[in-house]
């Protein structure tokens, strides 16, 4: 059976196109059946197969009421098998319990999808997903107000989520939606005016930390009603367009944009700026659309919208008449549906504003901007992750100073991953420049990895010590096991170009097809992660990656020097291949050597 070109690579995708042409031959009266194709998981150590399908339960409870030729769930298993379209993927199949039906893959198919990905690259894996063009609303930290772990948590998993969905070719928005607009900037801009009434003389260096200019002007704000009433004013005179405040409020944005660009250049973050400023002359316009279709009402003073389920509105104009974030946020979303044709909009922010998103969804969906059946496009979803622990179980703070910089936190991960690798005898003779790189690689990988492998819900501890061991769950065990496997192949002698062009893969050897079987899958695992936004489900992939490859194959099977050689270099080639996409993904730089 031909194959769509979409689905090469993806092993379940073409198993539940083999299984569609089975159900519709077995059931031709039921003709919207959606083949349920899943990888098996071992039960107390056993597995039927490599994947199984489980139609045949669901199947039995629709069909036993009406006139059939089956006895029970067991013998529509059966003809779910025996109408299975020969296909050189299956090597057997069996029925199992109710009517699960196991596949087995074949090693010889398995083999040739690797040698093929070889050839071809790994592109050729990349999942098929159906939105062409995606909003990834990530990091937006806020002017002149800390940047806090959470903003580090939002960068890490947002770069990774649209690392994955540009994979799976979806052509992504990345948006800092940055709090460069509010009330606070009167307050900080009169504050500017008296510390620097020349403003030639404001710069990075005079003003130092803007977090410290925040809350010096703060100070000043909530103790001299005089300072309080010029910095409303202020506001007034911003929003008017007011050439100095204007100016002034440029340069303070400026700086912290400085600030900001320190953590996303040590990152390697790329995202584009539209801050809340931009959308502020969307506004109005949006409010008088909502207002005709009847959505927005009179609360207590503000203009309102109420929405399903919540027992408080969304507020969208305050009784001063002034905007807020919520209003911000509709202006953006319209812009991001209307202007920019995205079909799936994706925020990441901490959990806190899950209500605020839930509101603004649905206020969407009542002005009828996305289609009230969450399946259908264009979709919003929030992101919400959990909060960033010290290891004192509370809220992340660092001893000598309530905040913790971001910069500061960084450098640490790096300056102890390089303590630690210069105390290896390996690195002790490299050039400064590669220890700077690797040091780098693996205290920048390291801190992305801590934070992406947990179920982004839960809190997370953060702890250099567990992040930096080169033992467990780790980017640093991860790494170094990606540099042996490149070391084994150096090792060899061979030129790998030449052995993926002359010889072939085999997987006689059990855990040789074990290795094998779970690097077909990385398209399957992408997918899912993509599809429910869950970059942890990419390190538990890599992580049992690089197990499998140590414990059973490199364990078991000897490669330099065996009768195999060439096959098993083969597979060190596309493990090696397929963890540096994973690294990639994950927005974590390779090493090639320890
Ligand atoms: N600036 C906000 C904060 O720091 C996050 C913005 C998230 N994006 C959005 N469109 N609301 O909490």
């Amino acid at each position: 059976m031909a194959v769509g070109a979409e689905n090469m690579g993806n092993v379940k995708r073409q198993l539940v196109q083999l299984f569609g042409v089975s159900l519709r031959a077995t059931v031709p009266s039921e003709t919207d059946v959606a083949p349920l194709v899943d990888a098996c998981i071992a039960k107390s150590g056993v597995r039927f197969g490599d994947y199984q399908c489980n139609n045949a339960m669901g199947l039995w409870s629709k069909i036993k009421g009406k006139q059939t030729e089956f006895r029970g769930p067991t013998a529509v298993g059966q003809a779910i098998m025996k109408n299975l379209p020969p296909s050189d993927m299956v090597e057997s199949c069996s029925v199992a319990g109710p009517g699960f039906v196991n596949v087995v893959l074949s090693r010889n198919w398995i083999a040739k999808s690797l040698q093929k990905m070889l050839i071809d690259g790994i592109d050729t894996w990349a999942p098929c997903l159906p939105v062409k063009r995606a909003v990834v609303d990530f990091s937006s930290p806020n002017i002149a107000k800390e940047m806090h772990v959470g903003h580090l948590r939002s960068t890490i998993i947002g770069d990774t989520l649209a690392r994955m969905l540009e994979f799976s070719h979806v052509e992504v928005l990345r948006r800092n939606h940055v709090g460069d607009w509010g009330t606070q900037f009167g307050m900080l801009i009169e504050f500017l005016f008296e510390k620097f009434p020349n403003p030639e003389d404001v710069n990075e260096a005079a003003i130092g930390d803007l977090q410290t200019f925040y809350k010096a002007s703060k100070v000043r704000f909530d103790s001299d009603p005089e300072f309080k009433q010029r910095a409303q004013q202020a506001v007034v005179r911003l929003q008017g367009g007011e050439d100095t405040y204007h100016r002034a409020w440029k340069q303070i944005c400026e700086i912290s944009r400085t600030e900001f660009h320190r953590v996303y250049e040590r990152l390697g973050i790329q995202l584009e700026e539209k801050g809340e400023s931009f959308y502020n002359p969307y506004i109005p316009g949006v409010l008088e659309e909502l207002n005709k279709k009847g959505i927005i009402e009179d609360d207590k003073g503000a203009r309102v919208i109420f929405v399903q389920d919540v027992n408080i509105p969304l507020i969208v104009v305050k009784s001063d008449g002034g905007y807020n974030y919520a209003s911000t946020d509709l202006a953006a979303l319209r812009y991001r549906i209307n202007e920019e044709k995205a079909e799936w909009i994706i925020y990441l922010t901490d959990v806190g504003q899950q209500q605020h998103f839930d509101m603004l969804f649905k206020a969407a969906k009542r002005a009828g901007w996305l289609p009230a059946d969450d399946g259908s496009y264009p979709k919003a979803t929030h992101v919400g992750f959990g909060l960033v622990l010290g290891e004192d179980g509370k809220r992340f703070r660092t001893r000598s100073t309530e905040v913790v910089r971001l910069v500061d936190l960084l450098d640490e991960a790096k300056n102890r991953s390089k303590t630690a690798l210069l105390e290896r005898d390996t690195a002790k003779g490299w050039p400064e420049e590669e220890v700077e790189k690797t040091s780098q690689a693996i205290g920048y990988g390291a801190v992305k990895y801590a934070d992406l492998k947990n179920n982004k819900q839960t809190n997370y501890t953060f702890n250099f010590d567990q992040m930096l061991n080169d033992k467990g769950n780790t980017a640093v065990y991860l790494l170094y096991a990606h540099a042996r496997i490149c070391s084994i192949i150096r090792k060899s002698g061979k030129d790998i170009e030449e052995v993926k062009r002359n010889a072939k893969i085999a997987l006689d050897h059990e855990d040789e097809r074990a290795l094998g079987l779970h690097l077909i899958q990385f398209s399957e695992v992408i997918e899912e992660a993509c599809t429910n936004l869950l970059p942890n489900v990419l390190c538990e992939y890599l992580y049992n990656l690089s197990e499998i490859f140590t414990k059973k194959f490199y364990s078991n099977c000897q490669v330099v020097g065996s009768p195999e050689e060439s096959s098993r270099l083969l597979l060190c080639e596309a493990t090696a291949t397929v963890m540096r996409k994973c690294f990639h993904l994950l927005g974590i730089v390779p090493v090639y050597k320890i």
